[in-house]
């Protein structure tokens, strides 16, 4: 079952590279005002430091994050860019490097945002089986030299990912300002006003008032999601520029949960290990609810392409590579998947 996910990573890496109209897959996008603590939230169910930090508007491409949980005893990690296939990346800091390398490439070294997404890959026995987008904060207005309707294109990228049904809404809202005010929660209504997939985390437990708790927050009694929300608190500006451990990091954060009065009752049900977990396997039950749909969708797809391909004859060298690919990938996977979901599903190994 979990290897849906890696055929699912692999079909969108597919599509993104191939011309063809990409299928909506399931995935995790994740939602909030810039500072909400989106990266925090990413690095902390990574336990690695490897995302591009500063003030103001720093992630400003999609990044698809594909994680994948390796077995056996070896304790290496890596990364793999869908942009430098075979490349194995063990040093983070070097993962951070190359994602601002193709953020400038792509985006331009100002500011501006570009919808054109970062596909990596991370292999390492602490994750769990996830994929995850990382997007552009919400913000409110254009600083520099933004354009002036930069708003309006971070917004225009969010809903693309967050209108599909297929996506799981990951809205991430800082505790110590009041929910009420949530963008990342507004949003996600407007597109999910059942709340049949959005998700609410709640950050910065630690910034709160003295003498006051999120717990009617986090039991769903504010404003309430089908999903319901998980408390974090994550490391501060201080942790990081000290280096606090990831590890420690965790450590520390089940200690808060568990020693506070107002979440001590259902701490089990708080912080970032839960999260991961809670995503895994909303994320696996997402899927398997929408793969019938997916499968005929493919079906169509393939016979399309194959439409195409036949009428202009044989396509050029590299166009030619990425089609066949495509039709393979997508061929095995009608294959594999339309008789239901029984069966032990294949990695394919056609990147
Ligand atoms: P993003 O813009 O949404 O990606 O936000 P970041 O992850 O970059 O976080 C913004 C700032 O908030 C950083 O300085 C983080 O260290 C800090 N931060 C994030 N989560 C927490 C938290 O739970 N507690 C505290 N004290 N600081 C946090
Ligand atoms: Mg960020
Ligand atoms: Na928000």
């Amino acid at each position: 079952m979990e290897q849906l996910l890696t055929i699912m990573n692999k079909l969108m890496k597919v599509f993104a590279q191939a011309n063809v109209p990409p299928i909506e897959l399931p995935q995790i996008a994740v939602v909030g005002m810039q500072s909400a603590g989106k990266s925090s939230v990413l690095e902390a169910i990574v336990q690695r430091d490897f995302l591009p930090r500063g003030s103001g508007i720093v992630t400003r491409r999609p990044l698809v994050l594909h994680l994948v949980q390796t077995q056996g005893s070896s304790e290496e990690e890596w990364g793999e860019f869908g942009h430098l296939p075979g490349k194995r990346f063990s040093d983070f800091n070097e993962i951070r490097r190359q994602i601002e390398l193709a953020t400038d490439d792509v985006a331009g070294t100002g500011k501006a945002v570009s919808k054109k997404a970062i596909f990596l890959t991370i292999n390492s026995p602490k994750v769990v089986n996830l994929i995850l987008v990382d997007l552009p904060g919400l913000t409110k207005v254009a600083v520099g030299d933004q354009p002036k309707d930069i708003e309006l294109q971070i917004l225009d990228m969010i809903e693309e990912y967050i209108k599909s049904p297929r996506t799981i809404i990951l809205a991430v809202s800082p505790g110590n300002v009041d929910i009420a005010n949530s963008d990342a929660l507004k949003l996600a209504h407007k597109w999910d006003p059942q709340g049949y997939r959005t998700l609410g985390v709640v950050t910065k437990l630690d910034l709160l008032d003295k003498g006051t708790d999120a717990a009617d927050i986090l039991t769903n009694k504010v404003i309430p999601l089908r999903l319901g929300y998980i408390g974090l608190c994550l490391r501060s500006q201080k942790d990081i520029t000290e280096n606090k451990s990831m590890k420690k990091a965790l450590e520390d954060e089940e200690q808060f949960f568990r020693s506070h009065p107002a979440y001590a009752s259902f701490s089990d049900k708080c912080g970032t290990a839960y999260l991961g977990k809670a995503m895994n396997q909303l994320l696996l039950h997402h899927i398997s609810r929408t793969l019938p749909q997916i499968r005929t969708q493919i079906d169509t797809q393939l016979a399309q392409l194959e439409k195409d391909l036949n009428k202009f004859g044989p396509a050029p060298e590299e166009q030619g590579g990425i089609r066949s690919i495509l039709l393979r990938l997508i061929s095995d996977f009608s294959v594999r998947y339309g008789r239901g979901l029984d069966g032990d599903a294949r990695v394919l190994s056609s990147d």
